[in-house]
């Protein structure tokens, strides 16, 4: 049976009054969270009541889950279980203080018994131990021996450290007893009793010290797998035999050639899985990466690329599964469809940057597995290694980890930290903002004391601020500062860099003495910090005058034009443009974007030229903060990384309207005009433009017209020089001509009256000369020689044909050539033959005259 469980599931509780809400990204704009890993993440702020309840108050979705990397890890079991996956769609149904258990236990149980069709034989439920609630709320719909009690490790749910909570209950479904093992009891956790929905009573929400506090309405989060669901209904003993993973397997075989056995079929499963979050990640904006988020997708393709491998693949593959993933799931996820090219494309990339190392690494890690094998006693594989295969090899220390597994060691990851340590040290790496989570610490801490500064740049570029915090070089934090370091102001004037524009500079003063030059401003978990230049001691608690310097309103000019040109890249080239990078600076823009090929220069003058256009539309600003729904309805060019319920902000300057957090110019007039001033490639699939506006802009053609002046005029100096130049050589050769006529060897011999000129000549004209020669005799006949081997001859008033006499001389010197009686030329080859040519030239001239 193949059914489309997803919207089945929607329907239903659509016609039960929910609002039907989309997936969100799988990267939530949440630092405690590294993907999107169950349906109410973007419904968090409402449980909390951070934001107002939305009307209708109770939702449903189809969210994307990725467990990898985070909290909730799955990634290594994956391929190892029937039910474990890297990416997952959960369906779920919400209620933000509307219905709590009664009505989310009925909506379930008449979901499950009567649209899936389960039978009541088949199902159980369990509950948490304390939950009397819920358990005579299931005992009207099932009966009291289905009922199990457990505990907090079963039946407590949430998100992760912090956040909303609860406890929950869980329906399973008995597969029957063909499915029986040890641990095939209801409740333990073989395969037999397969839970399929988790219904989350939420009441409480943690905080970062662990403490439970009362949310403010009891609320209802359900998450249903929608895979083990499909599996169920079609009879499948695994998520990997339905039909949404099968047409993937089917084509890891096509691609081995060899049948898929479940038994031994790991690797084909494990491939189908990474091919699918491969593929969501990449649509999703996310790439391959040292660290954070595009690390797990470097792990994830790389283990697969493992597996290949296994297989016997030698050469990019796991693209050619991705094309499966967008048939299989581009209908409900459209914009898999339209990122095909570019998905595929940078997967060979990292593909193909793997590959490139894999060989020499497996040949290492299997010879040190060899020597492990020797030394039973030793369960430790070599530490130094697994840094090695990581450093060196590309091999992530969860795939070394994995390939252990298989043979039960471990890597010892004291050495391998050791190593890590000091590689570390070695490159002084410096520490980076905008959410890097590993080094959390310290700016949770500043949050917990201080809560969030407060950003007031929108409206001014200064303000009078208090110091809340200093830091020292290391992070640490300090009450006064003579060094450089990094400041937290209780209210900031200055941009944190983010969304392409980099950050703020400027300056502090206290009682208008500068006190510290603000380097560089970024942000740290949410909290605006400024590096500084200390120029006097400062203290926290000092009230400082904070001032942003000027190139900010050139760095704004920038941005909008960015905003200007993403517009006009997706009208020119089509809707598949995508940002994918964007750096705004005070004399420069850098946007790069998703399309295939170069740029051609017809196209890159008409986007230069709509740009401009609109600049001279002299468009005002339009910022309104609105509800992520409505931007997306406004047509606003939303990028992965918001949710629900969160408010945008949306920047319109004319037709082009994007989401986006940073400061612009209040009219388009103001960014003067418009440059493009180099198109090239960054990786496949993205191109790069770099281009220039305002000051930049006028100082770019300034510097061009310039340059066009002083080639003009350097021209007009060659012109000058070529024709001076010109003019010498036509004296020169005259007066050597002149003087030619004159020379010695040109004296004519007369014979009958006819004056003869046999004779070899430098100079490389000759024709000059016959003429001469043609003008100063009454009766003539010359023939001349240069020292190239080129021939001319001339006769007047004679009988001799100067065609047939340069034909006859020519090929004396293994040339040829001819022309009329009065004038002809010819070409020599073997210049040593000159002196006979001359010699037959006289004899053929003689014979004719005399
Ligand atoms: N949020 C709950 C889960 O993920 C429904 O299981």
């Amino acid at each position: 049976m193949k059914q489309d469980v997803r919207s089945l599931y929607l329907e239903f509780f659509k016609n039960k009054g929910h609002q039907v809400y989309s997936s969100m990204p799988l990267v939530p704009d949440d630092p405690t969270l590294l993907f999107t890993n169950a349906g109410m993440v973007q419904f968090k702020d409402i449980f909390t009541g951070k934001i107002p309840i939305p009307q209708p108050n109770i939702a449903t979705s189809a969210q994307l889950c990725i467990r990898a990397g985070g909290k909730h890890n799955d990634l290594e079991n994956v391929g190892y279980t029937a039910r474990h996956h890297t990416l997952f769609e959960m369906l779920g149904n919400f209620s933000f203080g509307a219905y709590f258990k009664e009505e989310a236990i009925a909506y379930a149980w008449e979901f499950v018994t009567e649209v899936l069709g389960f039978s009541k034989e088949v199902l159980y439920v369990t509950i948490h131990e304390d939950d009397d609630e819920a358990f005579n709320i299931w005992c009207k719909h099932i009966d009291s021996s289905r009922i199990k009690r457990m505990g907090n490790k079963d039946n407590f749910w949430q998100m992760g450290d912090t956040g909303p909570c609860g406890p929950c209950s869980e329906i399973f479904v008995d597969q029957g007893e063909e499915f029986c093992g040890p641990e095939d009891y209801f409740g333990g956790d073989g395969d037999r009793f397969l839970e399929i929905w988790n219904l989350v009573f939420m009441q409480y929400e943690r905080d970062e010290s662990g403490n439970l506090k009362k949310l403010p309405k009891p609320s209802i989060d359900t998450g249903m797998g929608l895979e083990r669901v499909m599996a169920l209904l079609e009879g499948k003993k695994s998520n990997f035999d339905s039909s949404l993973f099968m047409p993937l397997i089917l084509k890891v075989e096509d691609i081995v050639g060899k049948k898929y056995i479940y038994e031994s079929g790991a690797s084909y499963r494990v491939i189908a899985d990474h091919a699918r979050s491969v593929a969501f990640l990449l649509a999703q904006g996310v790439n391959f990466d040292k660290e954070g988020r595009g690390y797990v997708l470097r792990r994830i393709l790389r283990r697969a690329v493992r597996h290949g491998y296994l297989l016997g693949i030698r050469e990019p593959f796991l693209y050619r599964i991705i094309d499966v993933v967008c048939d299989i799931l581009g209908d409900h996820y459209s914009y898999l469809r339209e990122k095909r090219e570019f998905i595929k494309n940078q997967c060979i990339g990292e593909e193909k940057r793997f590959f490139e190392t894999i060989e020499n690494g497996m040949n290492l890690f299997n010879k040190e597995l060899e020597k492990l094998e020797k030394e039973p006693q030793n369960r430790l594989f070599s530490g130094e290694i697994a840094f090695k295969l990581y450093d060196t090899y590309g091999f992530p220390l969860d795939l070394t980890q994995d390939m252990l597994r298989e043979k039960g060691y471990g890597v010892n990851l004291d050495t391998f930290e050791k190593c890590m340590q000091e590689q570390k040290e070695q490159a002084k790496a410096s520490w980076k903002g905008s959410g890097d989570i590993s080094n959390s610490g310290e700016f949770k801490e500043l949050i917990a004391k201080y809560s969030k500064n407060i950003f007031v740049g929108y409206e001014s570029s200064e303000s009078t601020s208090k110091i809340l915090a200093l830091l020292d070089e290391n992070f640490k934090e300090v009450t006064t500062l003579n060094e450089n370091g990094y400041v937290m102001l209780d209210k900031t004037p200055f941009y944190p860099q983010g969304g392409g524009p980099i950050g703020d500079i400027g300056s502090l003063y206290v009682n208008d003495k500068q006190v510290a030059i603000i380097k560089d401003t970024r942000k740290y978990f949410e909290l605006n910090i400024s590096t500084i230049v200390s120029k006097a001691p400062i203290h926290v608690g000092d009230i400082v005058h904070a001032v942003v310097d000027n190139n900010r309103l050139e760095i704004a000019k920038h941005h909008s034009a960015t905003h200007l040109l993403h517009k006009v890249l997706r009208d020119v080239l089509g809707e598949h443009v995508a940002q994918a990078g964007s750096l705004v600076e005070p004399n420069r823009l850098r946007f790069d974007f998703t399309h295939q090929s170069q740029l051609s220069g017809d196209e890159l003058e008409n986007i230069e030229i709509l740009v401009n256009e609109r600049i001279l539309k002299a468009s005002n600003q339009e910022c309104e903060i609105m509800n992520i729904e409505k931007a997306k309805q406004k047509g606003a060019m939303a990028l992965f990384g918001e949710k629900y319920g969160e408010n945008v902000r949306v920047i319109t300057f004319g037709d082009s309207i994007e989401l986006c957090g940073g400061i612009h110019v209040q009219n388009t007039a103001s960014i003067g005009s418009f440059y493009i001033i180099k198109e090239s490639g960054v990786s496949s699939g993205v191109r790069r433009i770099e281009a220039v506006c305002g000051s930049a802009a006028y100082k770019y053609g300034k510097d061009a017209i310039n340059e066009i002046q002083q080639a003009k005029e350097e021209l007009k100096a060659q012109d000058l020089l070529m024709g001076i130049r010109k003019q010498k050589e036509l004296i020169k050769s005259l007066k050597s001509n002149n003087s030619n006529t004159t020379n010695a060897d040109f004296k004519a011999e007369v014979i009958n009256n006819v004056n003869l000129i046999v004779s070899k000549t430098d100079l490389h004209d000759i024709k000059p000369l016959i003429d001469n020669a043609k003008n100063k005799y009454e009766k003539v006949v010359i023939l001349l020689i240069n020292n190239e081997g080129k021939i001319a001859a001339g006769s007047k008033n004679t009988n001799v044909k100067a065609g047939a006499w340069v034909k006859e001389v020519a090929s004396i010197m293994g040339g040829g050539g001819g022309g009329r009686d009065d004038f002809a030329t010819a070409g020599g080859k073997d210049i040593s033959k000159l002196d006979e040519a001359l010699q037959k030239a006289r004899e053929f001239v003689l014979e004719c005259i005399n």
